[in-house]
């Protein structure tokens, strides 16, 4: 379960530090990758030299640290992160990230993630029982979504015995592969996701494209890959790396990206067009490079049109999936996107304004929701953050429709 994934533990000062190097054996047993990052007060009970040699990866302690930065940054290490894992977590750690404080390299990392977290909390019985550090577990549990691996009773390290020791390295490891498991609830769904630029030849060396970066589409078929969901990502000219559990399929042009995606398309649950395909192609493409002549100071290419792959898919006679598009629009985003909905013949389509130019190769974007009956607004986040909360209304949406 939990192969391949990127899990960050997150170490602060408590004497049940030393079980985390236990965790961690587990963890790289299973075939995780894993990114200590310890706090300072950690550094008291363990050493980021035994953390090292147990994780294979240097371990990060600090944020002012121009070394740690260059190799990778607190910000790249949040996004890095698949799952952020706080062992132990302690009464000052519980309450420094309920109320949101940067004030160290863990906490920060905390606040830039969009990876689930989890705490295993570790403190003396009286400090796990008073009501300030209820109220901040509630608090993060309810209101944050933070995941709580509650303290085992028992005797404890100060002499004391109650609730307050850190659950066992085994309990910690069960709890993680559990919850990969139960994240799971789209194993039974096939999803074609198009996404980035398509690139419509000139010549063999010259072409005509746009700024798409297929930055969302990517992150659309990472937050079903991590559902379970069986996803087939059509690629135009895209440089990512492709998420875990996604099956590519690289393509240039838009004719091509049509064959594929009608291909795929009748095989699929749902079908998302992402892609920033070019209205228009050469219409005929010169076989040898096109030479510049003397005799004039223009040229003419003539450009015909292309294929409108996401409404040809929703217009599929049989085998017609789920189908979300997407829309930018500059001006009278609503009209034009409640046309496109009609025109194209969509279940929901995803509109964003772009007017400003800060969507194409942006990290962030926020979308206006239409479908036939309703709309919704998804408010300005991450994209891989906000991937997940579409993954959810297009979810609903289809079901609503079976
Ligand atoms: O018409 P417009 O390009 O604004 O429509 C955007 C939506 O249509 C996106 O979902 C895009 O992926 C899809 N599209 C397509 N084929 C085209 C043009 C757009 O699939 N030729």
């Amino acid at each position: 379960m939990l192969n391949a994934k990127k899990i960050v533990v997150g170490i602060t000062g408590g004497i049940a530090a030393y079980k985390t190097i236990l965790l961690i054996r587990l963890l790289k047993k299973a075939n995780a990758e894993v990114r200590v990052v310890m706090t300072p007060a950690a550094e008291a009970f363990v050493t980021p030299l035994t953390l090292q040699a147990i994780s294979g990866n240097a371990v990060a302690t600090s944020l002012l640290d121009p070394q740690a930065e260059l190799a990778m940054g607190h910000i790249e290490l949040a996004k890095w992160a698949d799952m952020v894992v706080i062992a132990p977590a302690t009464a000052d750690f519980i309450a420094r990230l309920r109320v949101g404080m940067g004030n160290d390299l863990l906490s920060t990392l905390c606040l830039a993630t969009s990876a689930p977290i989890f705490i295993a909390p570790a403190m003396n019985q009286q400090m796990y029982k008073r009501s300030i550090t209820q109220q901040n577990l509630q608090n993060l549990v309810n209101e944050q979504g933070v995941l709580c691996i509650e303290p085992e009773s028992g005797e404890q390290a100060c002499g004391d015995t109650g609730v307050g020791r850190m659950a066992e390295p085994e309990t910690i490891f069960e709890f993680l592969t559990d919850y990969v498991k139960t994240a799971q609830d789209l194993q039974n769904i096939t999803v074609t996701i198009t996404a980035g630029p398509t690139q419509e030849a000139i010549d063999p060396v010259r072409y005509i494209s746009n700024h798409s970066s297929g930055k969302m589409g990517f992150a659309i078929a990472k937050a079903f890959a991590e559902r379970g969901a069986k996803v087939n990502l059509i690629a135009g000219a895209v440089k990512l790396d492709t998420p875990q559990n996604v099956k590519r399929f690289d393509t240039l042009s838009a004719i091509a990206m049509e064959q594929k995606a009608l291909e795929l398309a009748q095989q699929s649950d749902i079908f998302i067009g992402c892609a920033a395909v070019a209205d228009y192609r050469v219409k005929e493409v010169a076989t040898q490079k096109i030479k510049k002549t003397d005799d004039s100071d223009e040229m003419t290419l003539t450009l015909v049109k292309n294929p409108d792959i996401i409404s040809n898919v929703a217009h599929l006679a049989q085998n017609r999936p789920f189908v979300v598009g997407f829309a930018a629009e500059t001006q009278d985003l609503q009209k034009y996107a409640k046309s496109k909905l009609q025109r194209k013949n969509l279940d929901l389509i995803c509109a964003n304004d772009v007017s400003n130019g800060q969507v194409f190769n942006s990290d962030q974007n926020c979308l206006h929701l239409f479908s036939q009956k309703s709309d919704k607004i998804l408010p300005l986040a991450d994209k891989s953050k906000l991937a997940q909360t579409l993954v959810n209304e297009i979810i609903k949406l289809y079901k609503e429709k079976q």
